[in-house]
């Protein structure tokens, strides 16, 4: 099946099976969870959902809201109050112990914390990016201020990481994220392991957030396979 069929059917079985009327979602980034998002709007408009309101997770999400008609505030908004009940987003690698590795497509940040901010969480991706383990595969992507590009990445690289700035295409220079700062993409050469090294990255002056994501509550995932079908696991 074409890839973005398959990741049509992730998108479309993720929101069907997670979202309830009245509920405060936090609404990913990629190729996959976009499929989520035009499905909400979809079922918004045919009235088979309703009482929807958003927390997007990046400039792209943003776009894909607004064309999908789903009402968006921020997190800090007194509706949202810092808790959402439900994020719905892709990731890049996904180890035998849930851990995710995300920020592919640059908005880890605002995608972790809607994430971690969530009660439930539901992981999109197809079955190519479940891995035995984490560092040796995707880079781990890292969003960095600017100002401490050399010392986080000597820093980094005393991790076991071999760090290396994202550079834009057409554009000279860096990836610039929606927040403003770099990212640094790390490769290990030996499976790390993800709760501990997304704790340490975070202690270095100047991260921002780790594209590891080890902390989530409530997950589920859906996981879609060559001929189009779309399981649902129900993690924990
Ligand atoms: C965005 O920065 C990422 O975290 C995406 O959620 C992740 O890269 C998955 O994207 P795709 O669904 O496009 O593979």
């Amino acid at each position: 099946m074409a890839d973005e069929e398959l990741k049509k059917n992730i998108g479309y079985a993720a929101a069907d099976a997670m979202v309830k009327s009245g509920m405060k979602l936090g609404l990913g980034t990629g190729s996959t969870a976009k499929w989520a998002i035009r499905r909400i709007g979809q079922l918004l408009k045919e009235g088979k959902l309703s009482d929807i309101i958003a927390v997007v997770t990046s400039s792209q999400s943003e776009i894909e809201c607004q064309n999908a008609g789903i009402p968006m505030v921020t997190l800090n908004d007194p509706k949202i109050d810092g808790h959402l009940d439900l994020t719905i987003d892709g990731a890049d690698e996904i180890d035998p112990d849930y851990n995710l590795v995300k920020g592919g497509g640059g908005a880890l940040l605002q995608e972790k914390i809607a994430g971690y901010a969530s009660d439930h969480y539901a992981v999109l991706a197809a079955g190519d990016k479940l891995v035995s383990g984490i560092g040796p595969g995707f880079k781990v992507p890292v969003e960095v201020v600017r100002e401490a590009r050399v010392t986080a990445s000597k820093a980094m690289e005393a991790l076991g990481a071999v760090p290396e700035v994202r550079m834009a295409v057409k554009k000279m220079g860096p990836v610039i994220t929606d927040n403003g700062n770099i990212l640094i993409d790390l490769h290990f050469e030996k499976p790390i392991n993800p709760p501990e090294m997304e704790q340490k990255i975070n202690m270095i002056p100047g991260v921002v957030e780790t594209g590891l994501f080890t902390k989530l509550k409530k997950l589920d995932a859906f996981i879609g396979y060559e001929d189009g079908t779309v399981k649902h696991i129900k993690v924990r």
